[in-house]
């Protein structure tokens, strides 16, 4: 195989793989390769994989033979991410055209194991875990897009029953004070004006500041807000556990930090809970709700639910159901549970019948859909900041995200990361129209 000049990533799952394929992509950029628009032209194409639900590995090798091409020619191989992690060296023994397999911790050896490929010497595996050699090892990060993913937390030692992201991510690691604060500054001189920062607790986030003194999120955020350029910060995804006063404080206090909050509760059930090893249960998780809506009155809130289980009963799941309507959702994702290899619920009785928790699926659905359109309809009639971010599809337009994470489509040719007074016209059901209000936001 002769040494590869193009490369195309392919990101699945989460915003974390969204990161991790920007910075190896960035990777291969410093390596000389030039990005592939798509799969089908690049002589390298990496898959960056997820294993969280569903059959994800089975997708991966549907995945794997459709990057044969007509020819018969294929391009370098690499399948990276979760399902690298949990299958490893099993993947090239179902998949002989993979040539390379890497782990979330590992991708910074990229390079090397494709030029040891590329130069004929075989495969090359690679699903250690050392996660702050990765970051270190990364080049330095050039934004762009007003809007960027900044990893500051990875792993979790939560241990819910039904979760792969304990074996696949590793234990909880946070990324130093200083390793941040030089990447957000790095972004915000690249153009960023918003930095999401991610974590699969990005809440439990702990760190030394520069004089020493233990901080937790609520400081890095601080900081963060007080880097010239940032005018907004988000961060996802938090667990309840984690919600500490110091952070519901900062909602009160920080300016940029966005009002909305991305905080799963999986089930409105206790003894659901007890069995997915919450450590949390459906009213603690309501106090929390509570206190962060005293903080900050408008804050929207998201979730993440489980329907079906194991032993999931009708009334049990009447009690999710009863929680989403107390606490009101701005946005949700929601998924059919989906036993996964290794995890304790994998093993448990009374798994539940597919088309059970298809039925539960699209009740619990259609009361979050009812929700969120009832919070985008409230938004009509605001004025209200948005950030552009991206082109529209006619010619003048411009789409851009509100404080409330909604995309809002306005005409106007204010460049591309402008902070814009916008009036909210009429709500669709994924955005909201508006038009350029009179003034400009600060
Ligand atoms: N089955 C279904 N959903 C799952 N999630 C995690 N593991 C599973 C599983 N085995 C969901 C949870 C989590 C989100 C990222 O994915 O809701 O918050
Ligand atoms: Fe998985 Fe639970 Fe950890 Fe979230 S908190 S990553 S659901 S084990």
């Amino acid at each position: 195989m002769s040494k590869p000049r193009t490369f195309h990533v392919k990101s699945f799952g989460c915003q974390m793989n969204v990161y991790d394929g920007q910075r190896m992509a960035e990777l291969m950029k410093a390596e000389g390769l030039a990005p592939a628009a798509d799969a089908g032209e690049a002589d390298l194409v990496i898959l960056n994989t997820c294993h969280i639900r569903e059959r994800a590995a089975e997708k991966v090798y549907s995945e794997i033979g459709r990057l044969r091409r007509e020819d018969g020619s294929r391009p370098l191989i690499a399948v990276a991410g979760c399902v690298a992690q949990a299958e490893g060296a099993e993947i090239p023994r179902r998949a002989p055209s993979v040539d390379v397999v890497v782990g979330p911790q590992a991708y910074h050896h990229l390079p090397a194991m494709v030029a040891k490929v590329a130069a004929g010497r075989g495969r090359a595996v690679n699903t250690e875990m050392p996660i702050l050699s990765k970051f270190d090892a990364l080049p330095q990060r050039r934004a762009g897009s007003p809007s960027a993913f900044l990893t500051v937390q990875e792993g979790c030692d939560k241990f819910c029953t039904y979760c792969v992201v304990p074996y696949t991510r590793g234990a909880e690691v946070s990324r130093p004070w200083d390793a941040v604060l030089d990447e957000a500054r790095a972004l915000a001189d690249g153009g960023a004006r918003e930095v999401t920062l991610l974590g699969q607790n990005v809440n439990a986030w702990t760190g030394e500041d520069e004089r020493g003194r233990l901080q937790g999120l609520a400081g890095l955020i601080r900081a963060i807000a007080a880097l010239p350029g940032i005018a907004r910060i988000r961060y996802t995804t938090s667990h309840p556990n984690d919600m500490g006063d110091g952070l519901i404080a900062a909602h009160a206090e920080v300016p940029e930090l966005m009002p909305y909050l991305h905080l799963p509760v999986q089930s409105g059930s206790d003894r659901v809970l007890r069995a997915m090893n919450r450590s949390h249960t459906a009213e603690s998780y309501l106090r929390i709700v509570e206190r962060v809506r005293a903080a900050r009155p408008d804050i929207a809130l998201s979730g993440d639910f489980i329907v079906g289980f194991p032993g999931e009963t009708e009334a049990e799941f009447g009690e999710t159901l009863g929680l989403i309507r107390a606490v009101n959702y701005a946005g949700a994702y929601s998924f059919k549970y989906s036993p996964r290899p290794g995890t304790p619920a994998a093993a448990m009785e009374d798994q539940i019948p597919q088309a059970m928790m298809d039925e539960r699926l699209r009740r619990l659905q259609a009361l979050l859909t009812e929700q969120s359109t009832a919070f985008n309809a409230a938004s009509v009639g605001r004025r209200t900041a948005v950030l552009l971010e991206r082109n529209g599809r006619r010619p003048g337009q411009r789409i851009g995200k509100s404080p409330w994470l909604q995309s809002v489509h306005v005409d106007t040719d204010a460049p591309l990361g402008s902070l814009i007074e916008v009036d909210l016209l009429s709500a669709g059901p994924n955005s909201l129209a508006g038009a350029l209000g009179q003034r400009r936001a600060a």
